[in-house]
Formats: C-alpha cells, structure tokens, sequence
C-alpha cells in the first residue's frame, strides 16, 4: 500500500477499526482455547500396561484415586499406612489392585514397598507415583506452637514426600513416568500457622525442581492444589481437639496476651471458613490426579475446587498486602485482658 497516492481519509479506511482489532482478538483467543483443550482431552491408550502406586490409600483422595483407576484397568498398587485400611480397599476393589503397607515417615518401610513394586512391574517400571499421603499436624497462633509441633506435617508431607520419591526414581525413570504431588492452597497462602503450610510450600518448590530435573529423562511431574475437601485432613473435631490442646498447654502469661474468650473466637472463625470452602466432592481432585496420569500432556500444576479456582490461586497473585489484607480476616484478633 502507498499511502503517497490516497488522502488521510482514504488511508483511514484501510486501517483496521477498534472494532475489528476487538475481534480478531476474540478469534484468536478463542481458537487458542479449543486447541487446549483439545490438547487437554488426548489420553494415553495402554493404562492396561501401566501401573501407578498411590500412597496414602486408606481414606479420602488416595483411597478414591485407588478405586477409580482401577476401575479404568490401570494397575493400581496402592500404599496404606494400616493393615486394616489396606484390607479394607482390596476387598472394594478388582483382583488387579495391589495393596503394600507404607509408613512414609520410615526408611525401612519405604525399602520394602520398593522391592514389592520391583517385583510386580518387572522390567516395564513404574508409570506414577502420586505423592497423597498427608496429615495436618498442630495448627495455632505462632507463639502457641513448639519446634516439634511443625515436625508432624514436615515429616509426613514434605520429607516422607521427598524420601519415597527419591527411592522410587530409578524404576520412575524406566518407565519414562509422572509424579503427581499433592500440596494445597496452602502453599501459596499461609494463612494458618503450623508445619501445614510451610510443608505444602515445601511441596510446590520440590516439585518445581524435580520437574526440570527430570524431563530430560522424560519425566512429568504435576502439582494438584486442591482449595478445602471433606477427608480427614479437614475433621473440625480433631482440628478443635488439638486447638484446646495447645492452648490448655500455654503458660497464664501468654494466653492473658490474647484474652480468656479467644479460643472460642478462634474456633469459630475456623468452623465458619472452613464450612464455606469445604469441598465434599473429593472427585474434583481425584479427575485432575487421573488427568495427569493418563493424557498425553499433561500440566504442571492444577487447581481443584471452586475455592482453588476462583478465589485463593488469584488471591496468591495478587501483592502480598492485598492477601494480607484478606487472610487476616479469616482469625480473630487478640484481646488482651
Ligand atoms: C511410622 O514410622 C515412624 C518412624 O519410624 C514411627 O515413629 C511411627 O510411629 C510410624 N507410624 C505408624 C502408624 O506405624
Ligand atoms: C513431590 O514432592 C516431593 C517432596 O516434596 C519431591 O521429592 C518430589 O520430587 C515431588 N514430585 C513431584 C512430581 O512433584
């Protein structure tokens, strides 16, 4: 085009109005989308051929997974911390489904877990590891916790994690396999204190790490964040319990720092979120985990939940005095005496 030979008001007519730029956008962007999710719905077809150990079997996520892969012919070896839990999900399931009793926390455990999954993949190796297993440990005000009240959390969550992992790679690396790990909101937002958060954030920035070490041999590595699900992790009884542990523990002088009425307050401002936000459709989490197992790509991180998705993984993007802000409303305030 030479816009030496046309007028200003010609050459306007050939340049693309606001409108259109508008709609190419939203072409364009739509087209982006399809193609993901398009992307999103491709899946593997030899699940037969594959076998995946979940641990952290005996109750919610894990023990859901378990059951819905296996129904999917994939062959599940699943771990549980009891005898009685892994008894209980071998008589649900398919004479496919494999149970091992794992203590995350124990070395020697781990090891043994190992030489059975050696044994019933052979050389094919393992397809998934799905990191479950989890507990919630002493939560409270900061000055109500003791060093070894964050050891519960960062035991199981994050160095139980990292100890069945490492000693799970060589038949992961066979297999060319995915880690899937489980870690929360919580390990963007640390709105409570306690090991919880600081081990899910532990989670997030060790799998970040596995994820680039390891696609060079071929590996994925996803991160579930689920937002608040009815499991066992979530028991406001046992939540409360421990609560009133650690404040019947606390000397006169710090507990004369908050006020006689504030674990009352406290409990109930928990009570009051966590009703709001408490998933009780645990198959939310579990369709992302069998996502990353089974499609052909799959992410490195998703959000399950409707809290998840709309409100804290946007809140963690926002500046950190904006969720200041709004964490800060979910405790009550101290009133001294
Ligand atoms: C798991 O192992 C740890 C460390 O050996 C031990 O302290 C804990 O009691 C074990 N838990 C169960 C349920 O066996
Ligand atoms: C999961 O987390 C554990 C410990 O945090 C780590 O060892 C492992 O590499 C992680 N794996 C994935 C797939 O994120």
């Amino acid at each position: 085009m030479h816009y030496g030979f046309l007028s200003t008001q010609e050459a306007d007519a050939f340049m693309p109005s606001c409108e259109e730029y508008v709609a190419v956008a939203c072409v364009l962007i739509s087209v982006a989308v399809l193609c993901w999710y398009a992307r999103d719905a491709y899946r593997l077809d030899d699940l037969h051929a594959k076998h995946v150990l979940i641990t952290g079997c005996d109750s919610g996520f894990g023990n859901l997974l378990a059951r819905q892969l296996d129904r999917k012919d994939v062959n599940v070896i699943a771990a549980c911390l009891t005898d009685a839990g892994a008894a209980e999900l071998a008589a649900a399931s398919s004479r496919r489904l494999r149970t091992v009793v794992l203590n995350v926390t124990d070395g020697e455990s781990i090891r043994r877990a190992v030489q059975f999954v050696s044994a019933e993949v052979g050389d094919r190796g393992l397809w998934g590891l799905v990191n479950n297993a989890g507990c919630l440990g002493p939560l409270g005000p900061i000055d109500w916790l003791q060093l070894e009240d964050f050891s519960a959390a960062l035991d199981v969550n994050l160095m139980g994690m990292i100890g069945v992992t490492l000693q799970f790679l060589p038949l992961l690396k066979v297999a060319r396999g995915r880690v899937v790990n489980v870690s929360s909101i919580m390990g963007r937002l640390s709105f409570i204190s306690g090991g919880y958060c600081i081990s899910k954030c532990g989670v997030q920035s060790f799998s970040d790490s596995l994820r680039l070490d390891m696609r060079h041999f071929g590996m994925k590595v996803s991160i579930i964040e689920p937002g608040g699900f009815k499991t066992a992790v979530t028991r406001m009884d046992l939540i409360e319990k421990d609560v009133k542990r650690l404040w019947d523990r606390l000397p006169q002088d710090i507990r004369d720092t908050y006020g006689p009425k504030y674990v009352d307050d406290y409990l109930r401002y928990q009570a009051f979120t966590l009703n709001i936000v408490r998933n009780s459709d645990l198959s939310k989490v579990t369709n992302c985990m069998e996502h990353a197992l089974t499609a052909q790509y799959p992410r490195a991180r998703y959000g399950a939940g409707w809290d998840a998705k709309l409100f804290w993984i946007p809140l963690s993007y926002f500046p950190t005095c904006v969720g200041d802000l709004i964490c800060g409303r979910l405790f009550p305030a101290p009133k001294a005496v």
